[in-house]
Parts: structure tokens; C-alpha cells; sequence
């Protein structure tokens, strides 16, 4: 190990770190600037927004010294390029984040409003503080810290930031492909993941894949009289309450034939190793406050988190819920729903299975459609990656132990691409606190992760740069 975590007490060196104990106050309004921009990619109006988010980040990485700064346009929302290429003879690490968040609402059971964060007890409170504006500001400011302390970064570094993985992605592959040619590295370093619970720090060596679908049920041309009607023709809402209830036995299982056959059996070894993980179940209950917790039987919890897939209904639609009375049978109904793939489910693959069985089941009587709504695929890297052993050694010189191995339950499809498209092999990464509320009302971030994150990003490029080859 290069790093002695007595010697400098955070894992980076004495000159990166007189450099950012200089800089705290800067870069942390830097990272707030940032947070004030709403750019929420799957909300159209605020495109204007995504395009300024990739501006500032831009304008950014250029003032910390990172050259051939690029808002390559996509077709959607821009991605951010740089680099960093002088570091002669070694490894050339891809970094990943978005710059894209997702909406707000609720927006009324926010502390404080979403876009104009605030800091207290440590945290910082806004929609993306953690998802993923923290992971590309520690990336940020870890270069600059190097680029100012040495003049130099001990590794090459190309940074590639989206704008739409909150909304799939679409653009990103094909610009993948299409700039295969300056993308070349030895790692992809996907900055989007975060500490295990308890706020462990963490390697995610493995994401759930996706894959969803709709399914519209219509019934007569329009809502009709039940009284007049009932009895005399199926009812939309009643058809679908009974196709989704069929997609699951009671034990869990998803009753669509097919549906498990690519799934990479888990080793005895590996449920030995996620049962070893310090996971608090009771913890987990409480905080959700729910009366317990429930999943496919034979398996974990934290197995059936991340190592199994799921099929779950999103939203659903169809009749009357305002108040009072409406006696009708409604003329259509419909579903949101999607599935959390393993390693080696194929999103589209499932997505056929999926509407093949219901088209099998829907009962006579209604007209039932299932349509496709796109999806990702999973991955399942190795630990023993130079990068992720490199990590592993960064994380534990500047945060004092030793990270844990999980297989995250959420996903980011772009993980398979840079392995599938740019054959890389990548290791999954990130600070955010386990429970930050991605996706949800008051998303904080812990700006001791924050802090810390930025060392260990220094030290990894260090060890990586020293051990290049695990
Ligand atoms: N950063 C998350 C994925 C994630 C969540 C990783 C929690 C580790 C821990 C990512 O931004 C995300 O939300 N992905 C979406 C996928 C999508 C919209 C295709 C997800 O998981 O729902
Ligand atoms: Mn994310
Ligand atoms: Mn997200």
C-alpha cells in the first residue's frame, strides 16, 4: 500500500491535503451552486435547466485545470466531457456521474425547498445533493486538488457526465459508440453508487437491471351504468386487479414462465458473505416504518435486495377515487409496471415474457395490451479488479475501515454499456449515505462523506496509479 492513513490522517498527501483544508469554503459553495439548478431531465420544461447545469460543470472542470472541457450535444441533454492525459506510462481511468436529477414532488413534504439547498448538522439538504451531484463534485474537486497541489494527476482521467440517466439514458450508448475512439481507458469508474447501511463504506459489485411495462386494459367504449351493465360484461379494473395478483404466488415467486431461467445462481459463498454484512433488518423495518418485511421465501432480506429480481406495479389507474359514490364500471384501466433484473436476465428478453404471459391470462371480456417501456441490464463485476482493489485500499486509508462488497438493489444501466460497448471493466462507486432519500423528499447528502469522498478519490488515483495491475 503507497498510502500510510496515520501519516496523513485522511488518506491523501500532505500537499493535496494543504490544498483542500485551504479550500473547504469554496468548494463547498461550488457544490451548491451546482444544487441550484433544477435539472430535472424528465421534465421538459426544465431542459434550459439541464443545459446550464452542463454549462457550470463545465465552466468548472475548466477553472480546475482539466483540458479538452467539451458540452458534446446528444440529440437530448448534453454530456460534459474532459480530460487529463499527461500522466505518461500510466492508467487511464473513465470516470461516470449524471448531472441530471430526478422531480421533486411531493414538493410539499420537503423540509426546505428542493433547489435552494441548506446545510445543517452535517448534512446538506436538496434533490441531488446525494444523486449524483455529490459524486461528481468529489470527483471535481479531487482533480483540482491534485492539479494544484502536484500540477499533475497521477493517473490519465477522462470524465464523462450525462444528463439523462434519471431518464433512461437514450442518448448516452449511442455517444458511447460514437466516441469509442477518445474514450479509450483501463477502467470504468462508475461514480453513482453509495456507502452500505449504517453509512459503511462500500464497492457495488453488483445493480439490478430493469425492464418495464404497461399494461392497458379497456373495457366497454366508455364508462357505463353498473346497475344497467353489471353482471353483463367484465370490468377493466377488476380484470387487471386479477392479472397483476396472479403475477405472484404467495411465496413470492413470479409466476411468469421463463422468468428466472438466465438468473446466475447465488454461491454458497456469496450468501455466506452478504450474511456476514453488518445489516440491521430491524433497522431497516423501523426506519420504513413498516409492521415487516416481506419477499420472495428462501432468501434474505439483503438477497432478495440485491441478488433477486422483483416485479412491482408502480401505479395504477382506471374508474373513479374522488369522493362519494360513482356507481360505473369503467371504460379502461391500466398499470405501471416494472421488474429489477439480476445477472444474466435480458430486459428485453423479459419484457417479451412478460406481455406473452399476460396476453395468455387476460380474461375474455376485455381487450388487454401490454406495451414495452424500455429497460437496462444488470451487471456483476468482480472484485478483484486492479481498480476495485485499489479502491478498496483508498477507501480504507482515508475512512479507517476496510469497505464491504453489496449488490445494490437500484441500477445503472450504463455499467453494462461501458462493459458491453467500450469493453471496459468497471467498478461501481460512490458516497452517498445509504439513506438519503434518493429519489425522494428531503435527499441530503453527509458532508463528511463528502470530505472524506474527496481524499479517497485522491488516494485511489494514487494507489491505482502504483498498482495498475491489482
Ligand atoms: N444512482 C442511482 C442508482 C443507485 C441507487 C445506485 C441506490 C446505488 C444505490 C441511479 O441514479 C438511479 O436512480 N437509477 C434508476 C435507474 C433508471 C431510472 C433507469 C433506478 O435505479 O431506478
Ligand atoms: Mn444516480
Ligand atoms: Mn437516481
Amino acid at each position: 500500500m503507497t498510502i500510510s492513513a496515520a501519516s496523513v490522517g485522511a488518506g491523501s498527501t500532505p500537499d493535496v491535503e494543504a490544498y483542500l483544508g485551504k479550500t473547504a469554503g469554496q468548494r463547498l459553495q461550488r457544490y451548491l451552486d451546482f444544487l441550484r439548478i433544477p435539472s430535472i431531465s424528465g421534465i421538459p420544461e426544465h431542459a434550459p435547466d439541464c443545459r446550464r447545469a452542463a454549462g457550470k460543470l463545465a465552466d468548472d472542470l475548466r477553472a480546475a485545470g482539466l483540458e479538452h472541457v467539451e458540452v458534446s450535444e446528444t440529440g437530448g441533454h448534453p454530456i460534459v466531457y474532459a480530460d487529463w492525459l499527461h500522466a505518461g506510462g500510466a492508467p487511464t481511468v473513465l470516470l461516470y456521474g449524471h448531472y441530471d436529477v430526478q422531480p421533486v414532488d411531493p414538493v410539499d413534504e420537503w423540509e426546505a425547498a428542493p433547489f435552494e439547498p441548506i446545510v445543517r448538522d452535517g448534512r446538506v439538504l436538496a434533490r441531488g445533493a446525494s444523486d449524483d451531484k455529490s459524486n461528481i463534485s468529489i470527483a471535481l474537486s479531487a482533480a483540482e486538488a491534485l492539479l494544484a497541489a502536484r500540477g499533475a494527476l497521477p493517473v490519465n482521467l477522462r470524465l464523462v457526465f450525462e444528463g439523462e440517466e434519471e431518464s433512461s439514458s437514450v442518448h448516452l450508448e449511442p455517444w458511447l459508440v460514437a466516441n469509442a475512439g477518445r474514450l479509450a481507458a483501463d477502467v470504468a469508474l462508475v461514480a453513482d453508487s453509495g456507502f452500505f447501511a449504517g453509512n459503511v463504506p462500500a464497492i457495488t459489485v453488483g445493480l439490478r437491471g430493469l425492464t418495464a411495462v404497461e399494461i392497458h386494459v379497456q373495457g366497454p367504449f366508455q364508462d357505463v351504468h353498473s346497475g344497467v351493465f353489471g353482471g353483463a360484461i367484465e370490468n377493466p379494473i377488476n380484470a387487471l386487479a386479477g392479472i397483476i395478483a396472479s403475477l405472484k404466488g404467495p411465496d413470492g415467486r413470479i409466476r411468469v414462465p421463463g422468468f428466472y431461467d438466465e438468473v446466475v445462481a447465488l454461491s454458497q459463498e456469496e450468501r455466506m458473505a452478504m450474511a456476514a454484512l453488518p445489516f440491521d433488518e430491524e433497522a431497516m423495518r423501523a426506519e420504513l416504518d413498516v409492521p415487516a418485511l416481506v419477499g420472495e421465501s428462501g432468501w434474505t432480506t439483503l438477497e432478495r435486495r440485491g441478488a433477486r429480481p422483483t416485479l412491482d406495479v408502480n401505479g395504477i389507474w382506471g374508474g373513479f377515487s374522488g369522493e362519494g359514490t360513482k356507481t360505473i364500471i369503467p371504460g379502461r384501466a391500466g398499470a405501471k409496471i416494472t421488474c429489477r433484473l439480476v445477472a444474466n436476465q435480458d430486459p428485453a428478453r423479459i419484457s417479451d415474457l412478460l406481455r406473452a404471459h399476460i396476453t395468455e391470462i387476460a380474461p375474455p371480456g376485455v381487450r388487454v395490451e401490454v406495451v414495452a417501456m424500455g429497460g437496462g441490464r444488470p451487471t456483476l463485476t468482480p472484485r478483484d479488479l486492479p481498480a476495485t482493489r485499489a479502491f478498496a485500499v483508498a477507501l480504507e486509508a482515508s475512512f479507517g475501515r476496510p469497505p464491504v462488497f453489496v449488490r445494490e438493489g437500484g441500477s445503472i444501466p450504463v455499467a453494462a454499456s461501458f462493459e458491453a460497448s467500450l469493453k471496459l471493466p468497471v467498478t461501481v462507486m460512490g458516497f452517498m449515505p445509504p439513506n438519503g432519500n434518493f429519489h425522494a423528499p428531503n435527499e441530503w447528502m453527509d458532508l463528511a462523506n463528502f470530505e472524506t469522498g474527496i481524499r479517497a478519490l485522491v488516494a485511489f488515483f494514487d494507489e491505482y496509479a502504483a498498482h495498475p495491475a491489482g
